[in-house]
């Protein structure tokens, strides 16, 4: 994340004050950006995931609509895209086939296409109007974890990028931006978690299923932790929108399930503790993700259930509440005996629709 930054975060002289976002390779078509009809956010899996979790502040920042797009269902439907779209690709490796394909199409129709890669020089880099590369370093296991980061923090400085003339946006903008600058120490600070996953996972280890349930800015976090899950430790996991649990999830609860309720302090916290409040009249077994000053739900959970995560400004919230879960799936991976580098079934690269 701090290579993300890398050169496109400007300090004031302190060292620890933005001054402002420079994206070398987006200056040209910010104002093209700003006035699109709309923005479409495309990917698929994890990158779809980081879509996911910025959605919300790149609307907020932007005052445009955004809306998320599975790449692979953008061919399927057939989308309707303009040629006042602006629509961003993500894609670590851009090599991705379905993602590199909805890419051409949407070229096809005129549309603006910014990429978000990792890999410089590959097809999506190579074929995108403009973009970001997210400069993590070569991803090599399967699951991606840096990445998602990564490619979250990139799309942040790009709403920050894309605001900068906003004087109603001021307030709120240098508030993000004070954020960014200690968004390394604080993910550091969310790496120290590691004993308290390993235990977690070991409480876990013979576990069938694992429901994570967020809302809001952390609506990602709970898909994004469970598709880790899954897809390494190769145990059943479902991120759940928690405004939809009393629309079918809830039936699942009892005392026997594993959920995992991110909570921590932006402005859905209310309505997550009213959702504990409920899990926890169905005898639920909870594990807690919440701030690390926050006492106010430790009587939901044992102690060891509760992961006190540091509490930074909520739209960046998702970059730290993520590395917990990271890890335990990483623990639960290796206690169960897989590979977490290279998960059954699973390719770094799908070149293939
Ligand atoms: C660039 C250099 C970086 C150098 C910096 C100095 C490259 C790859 N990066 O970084 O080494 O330190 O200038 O100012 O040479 N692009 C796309 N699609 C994508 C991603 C990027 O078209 O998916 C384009 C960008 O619009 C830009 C170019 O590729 O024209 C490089 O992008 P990026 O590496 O993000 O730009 P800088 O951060 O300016
Ligand atoms: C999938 C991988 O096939 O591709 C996922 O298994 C990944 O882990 C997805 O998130 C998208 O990959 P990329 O390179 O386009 O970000």
């Amino acid at each position: 994340v701090g290579q993300t930054m890398r050169g496109r975060v400007v300090f004031e002289d302190d060292g620890k004050t933005v001054q402002r976002v420079f994206l070398g390779g987006m200056a040209d078509y910010l104002s093209t950006i700003r006035r699109s009809r709309r923005i479409i956010l495309c990917g698929c899996g994890t990158s779809y995931h980081s879509a996911i979790a910025v959605r919300q502040l790149m609307e907020e920042l932007t005052e445009l609509p955004v809306t998320l797009e599975l790449a692979s269902d953008v061919l399927d439907r057939q989308c309707p895209f303009f040629r006042d779209d602006s629509i961003i690709f993500i894609s670590q490796s851009g090599e991705t086939a379905d993602t590199l394909r909805a890419m051409e199409y949407a070229k096809s129709k005129g549309a603006l296409c910014i990429g978000i890669v990792n890999v410089v020089g590959s097809a999506i880099s190579r074929a995108t109007d403009c973009g970001i590369h997210i400069n993590a370093g070569a991803e090599i296991g399967v699951a991606s974890t840096k990445a998602y980061t990564c490619q979250i923090t990139a799309m942040v400085l790009l709403a920050l990028a894309l605001s900068e003339d906003s004087r109603s946006r001021a307030a709120r903008r240098l508030d993000i931006m004070r954020g960014v600058a200690l968004l390394p120490d604080y993910m550091r600070r969310a790496l120290a978690l590691d004993g308290q996953m390993l235990e977690l996972a070991r409480t876990l280890v013979n576990e069938n299923s694992l429901l994570l349930f967020g809302r809001g800015y952390n609506y990602a976090t709970a898909l994004e932790g469970a598709l880790k899950v899954k897809e390494v430790a190769l145990l059943h996991s479902e991120g759940i929108l928690a405004g939809e649990m009393k629309h079918g999830p809830l039936a699942l609860v009892d005392e026997t399930l594993p959920l995992v309720v991110v909570a921590t302090r932006d402005s859905s916290y209310v309505k997550q503790k009213s959702v504990i409040e409920q899990l926890r009249a169905r005898d639920a077994r909870l594990i807690l993700i919440v701030g690390e000053d926050d006492d106010s739900l430790d009587r939901f959970a044992d102690k060891n259930m509760i992961i006190k995560v540091p509490e930074i400004v909520d739209c960046l919230q998702p970059l730290v509440n993520i590395i917990p879960l990271q890890l335990l799936s990483y623990h639960l991976t290796v206690l169960r005996g897989h590979n977490v580098d290279q998960p059954r079934n699973l390719a770094k690269s799908v070149t293939v629709e």
